[in-house]
């Protein structure tokens, strides 16, 4: 459920047509609605009203200020992963004792600044890192409040790239490594251990393995209770998948009920880390076809974005559904929908049944409000598009198009200095 929809004739997010944003901003832009964004948090919390859970927004799905804020300002907290992930939760006004540090990377800059700003907890993720945490926080006269993350070696049958939860995967601790952990942990008086974390994929279609993950969880925390009273808090991840294509992944109360159902009654504080979710249906990428190209085999539209702009299809193969934003008459055929990059990588999507299209006509990529303009990048010198809010009837410019010079800031044509070593 989203809101762009076709108003009279014009596809519009929420009242406003996207050809009129296209032409105010230029192409490639991405364009979020507020109320899409805000309508899913809603329906999200009535699924886990009974749960109370702590909701932690993955931020690393969309880290745009202006959705940070919205998010902030409905109260959630944030799941960050980076330094750069806390410093723009904080810009956007987020509580730092609202925010979870996942990660099996951390630095040792990056403890000590979420130790400074006083961060809710650290997701641990190994023995080394433990130390380390243990260590800063010491240094820094403090404790930091602790929830290992736990692999419990469950296949969610997800994208293999986007699977977090296998043994073979390199994040979490297995089950007798973790409750290990957690008898000696007393030892160090820079950490204290308040709860598990596990998240085992992302996308999840399948209700079934996420539930087991989360019961095997559920099963050691009683475990180490025994012995460690303080563990008060499960974190079960995110992973939710959405609709790409039309019922591809569960409705939210599929998810919630079985869910609800195994933590209602555990005694446990539950977090909750939703992040496409929330934000993959609020976006979508506008795009100008550039040339209309026959091949020998098919029919190439090349738009002006490209994988750099959007990489999900060439990453993962991943489908987003594309439409004329204005309706085409004629009969539909398949059509191989490219970027300007020079890989054959570069497409927004394969054999689709399209209209004729012409150049100048306005594509819309649809439920790209997620893991979308945060892997964006410079490949082939090419700016990063505008990001577009939409409120109702109105729309601004919550992230400027980058320039030429914004890409090239800091690089210099000789070394300012050459320093021997
Ligand atoms: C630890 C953690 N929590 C939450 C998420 C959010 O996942 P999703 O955006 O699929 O809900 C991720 C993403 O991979 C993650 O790594």
């Amino acid at each position: 459920m989203d809101d762009f929809n076709v108003v009279d004739g014009q596809l519009c997010a929420e009242q406003v047509p996207l050809e009129a944003i296209a032409a105010a901003v230029g192409t490639p832009a991405y364009v979020y609605s507020r109320n899409t964004l805000c309508s899913h948090l809603r329906r999200f919390r009535e699924a886990y009203a009974a749960l109370q859970p702590k909701i932690r927004y993955a931020v690393k799905a969309n880290s745009n200020l202006a959705l940070l804020k919205i998010l902030a300002d409905e109260g959630t907290g944030f799941d960050v992963v980076s330094r750069g992930e806390i410093t723009r939760v904080l810009q956007a006004g987020g509580d730092p004792a609202a925010i979870d540090f996942a990660g099996v990377g951390k630095r040792r800059d990056e403890i000590e600044y979420a130790l400074e700003v006083g961060i809710d907890t650290f997701n641990v993720e190994s023995e080394g890192e433990l130390e380390l945490i243990d260590r800063v926080a010491r240094e820094q006269g403090t404790a930091a409040r602790i929830a290992l993350r736990v692999n419990p070696d469950v296949d969610p049958e997800t994208h293999r790239y986007i699977t977090t939860g296998k043994s073979e995967n390199k994040f979490g601790l297995d089950v007798q490594r973790a409750r290990r952990m957690c008898q000696t942990m007393s030892e160090l008086s820079g950490v204290r251990l308040h709860g598990l974390h596990v998240h085992i994929g992302s996308q999840l279609t399948q209700v079934e393995p996420y539930v087991e993950a989360v019961r095997r969880v559920l099963g050691l925390a009683r475990d180490i209770r025994g012995f460690h009273p303080a563990l008060e808090t499960i974190n079960i991840g995110g992973g939710f998948g959405v609709h790409y294509r039309p019922n591809e992944a569960p409705e939210m109360h599929e998810f919630a009920d079985p869910l609800v159902a195994l933590l209602k009654d555990c005694g446990f504080e539950v977090h909750i880390e939703p992040g496409r979710l929330l934000v993959a249906n609020a976006g979508v990428l506008l795009t100008r076809v550039l040339y209309v190209k026959q091949g020998c085999e098919r029919r190439f539209i090349v738009a002006d974005a490209a994988m750099n702009d959007l990489l999900r299809p060439s990453l993962y193969s991943a489908f987003h559904r594309i439409e004329p934003v204005a309706p085409r008459d004629g009969d539909t055929s398949l059509a191989d929908v490219v970027g300007p990059i020079c890989e054959s990588g570069d497409f927004l999507g394969k054999e689709r049944e399209l209209p004729p299209l012409e150049p100048g006509d306005l594509l819309c990529i649809r439920t790209a409000g997620a893991y979308a303009f945060v892997m964006a990048s410079n490949y082939n010198a090419r700016p990063r598009p505008v990001e577009v809010l939409v409120d109702g009837d109105r729309f601004g410019v919550v992230r400027e198009r980058e320039t030429v010079e914004d890409m090239m800031r800091g690089e210099k044509t000789e070394p300012a200095a050459w320093e021997r070593p």
